[in-house]
């Protein structure tokens, strides 16, 4: 219940008008996105050790990184002793998202080599949020979504398949459905970057809505997955799918799609 406490105070704060900083801060924990940084950058590695890196495995880097850049973000504290690292950490994560734009895998590789949140600070490091949306358009984001075989990171597929999920919750299928939760709800702060124009004023307020619910349900999945509630895994999930009609991806997609 504590992680539910505090995203009822992050959405307080939220509306109150202090923008996504006051989502981050909630959840997932420091350690959760520890985890969610050594998942990405284990793709990262797996991916560039293929003798050959075609497309669909470089679209697949870039978006990795891309995702650990804005994990490490998200964990700055500003003035924590290890704001510095964090921010290096970025850095070097979207530094892959370039290298690979500019078709330097060799550099990309290089870089992959210190993606941990414990990294040595660089000198002079900046840690103030950059402008994330920049460095990647929102198609490759929603990419996360798609099948591994499409490039993507098969979280549609996993929730399609907890969507039928019967239990029990073993330890490992935990885990793992709390990694893809934790994951699904840092894209949704993600995608709030990517509002439509602001002379649409009715359009964002229904963009940042729908990705303020995608938020919670993945953090609700996240919690039910952490307590072993099985009963409650598929209907949350069922929530997280285009499989049907009234779901919160599927409700945006027929709208900004
Ligand atoms: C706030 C709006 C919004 C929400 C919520 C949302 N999506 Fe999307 N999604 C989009 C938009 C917009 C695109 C098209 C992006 C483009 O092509 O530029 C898209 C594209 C996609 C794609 C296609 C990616 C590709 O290969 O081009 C998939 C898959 C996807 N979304 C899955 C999901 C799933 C699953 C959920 C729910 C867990 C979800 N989306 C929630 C807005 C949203």
């Amino acid at each position: 219940m504590q992680s539910l406490r505090f995203i009822s105070i992050g959405l307080a704060i939220l509306s109150f008008g202090i923008m996504m900083t006051a989502w981050a801060q909630t959840a997932p924990s420091p350690a959760d996105l520890g985890k969610l940084i050594t998942q990405d950058a284990e793709v990262i590695k797996t991916s560039l050790a293929k003798p050959k890196v075609d497309k669909k495995a470089q679209s697949k880097i870039r978006l990795a990184a891309f995702l650990i850049a804005h994990y490490a973000q998200s964990s700055i504290v500003k003035d924590s002793p290890k704001a510095g690292s964090l921010a290096t950490l970025r850095d070097r994560a979207l530094g892959i998202v370039k290298a690979v734009d500019d078709g330097k895998l060799d550099e990309a590789k290089k870089l992959a080599e210190s993606l941990s949140p414990d990294v040595a600070a660089d000198p002079g490091v900046k840690v103030a949020p950059v402008a994330l949306e920049k460095h990647l358009d929102l198609e490759s984001v929603m990419k996360a979504f798609s099948s591994v075989r499409m490039a993507g990171l098969g979280l549609e597929n996993h929730m399609d398949d907890l969507a039928n999920f019967t239990g029990p919750v073993e330890a490992a299928d935990a885990e793992k459905i709390q990694a893809s939760a934790q994951k699904i709800a840092m894209i949704a702060l993600l995608a709030n970057f990517y509002a439509p124009p602001k002379d649409a004023a009715k359009t964002k307020k229904l963009w940042t809505a729908l990705n303020k619910e995608m938020y919670t349900t993945a953090l609700e999945l996240a919690e039910a997955a952490k307590t072993k509630q099985g009963a409650a895994i598929s209907k949350i999930a069922q929530k997280l799918t285009t499989e049907k009609v009234g779901t919160v991806c599927t409700r945006c997609h027929d709208v900004f799609r």
